[in-house]
């Protein structure tokens, strides 16, 4: 069998070479701590990784990514990277960038059983039955997957907004959600305007009060 993982690990040593030549002291840096204003939500596609598309460097960006960029409230996971991003490393916005094409929306919008990616998937489908008038108005199969992609990356702005975690940041100090949506075939990111950052836009039953206590959870 080829071991075509040796290459990624020669690549790592050109790339350090390559990092020490610009900059003898570059891991030292990076060593000492990080400061990222950004929590970035994305696809765990291959093809939409957050630092190269938005020319970033390590550093810069906290990531999170899973299929189809969702915000899963009983997801330990995440609810545990959105914490440490929000109370710890105080990011000052978090973005939710899908991508046009994504595998996940596009397996969520047919009908095949896929086993236990069911259940992951199950949280798409819902956003599909909440616009269906919408999206089953759009003839054309890849228009109606890219407005879906557009609708789930809005709905998962809104359920980080319903967290707790965001909705206590917003008590006391400025914190933008974001959702973008990144063309497979332009590399371009298109930001969708769907911004919140108060807790005014939210729906009533989705706000919480906080009180003296602290507030846990
Ligand atoms: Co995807």
């Amino acid at each position: 069998m080829e071991k075509s993982y040796n290459r990624l690990i020669e690549n790592n040593r050109v790339w350090v070479e390559e990092k020490l030549t610009l900059d003898p002291d570059y891991f030292k840096r990076k060593a000492l701590g990080q400061k990222p204003e950004f929590l970035w939500v994305g696809c765990s596609d291959s093809r939409v990784p957050a630092n190269e598309i938005t020319n970033t460097e390590a550093g810069e960006i906290f990531v999170h990514r899973n299929i189809a960029n969702m915000v899963v409230h009983t997801d330990l996971n995440f609810m545990s990277v959105l914490q440490y991003a929000v109370e710890v490393l105080n990011v000052k916005h978090i973005i939710v960038c899908g991508h046009y094409g994504c595998g996940g929306v596009n397996a969520a919008m047919g009908t095949d059983s896929h086993g236990l990616v069911n259940k992951w998937l199950r949280n798409i489908k819902e956003v599909y039955a909440k616009y269906e008038s919408e999206l089953d108005a759009i003839d054309d199969n890849t228009l109606r997957s890219n407005r879906l992609v557009e609708l789930n990356v809005i709905e998962q702005v809104h359920n980080l907004a319903k967290t707790s975690i965001v909705q206590k940041a917003w008590a006391s100090r400025t914190l933008q959600v974001h959702g973008w949506v990144y063309g497979l075939d332009s590399g371009r990111i298109k930001d969708l305007g769907c911004m919140v950052d108060e807790i005014e836009d939210l729906e009533a039953i989705f706000r919480f009060e906080f009180h003296k206590t602290a507030v846990k959870g």
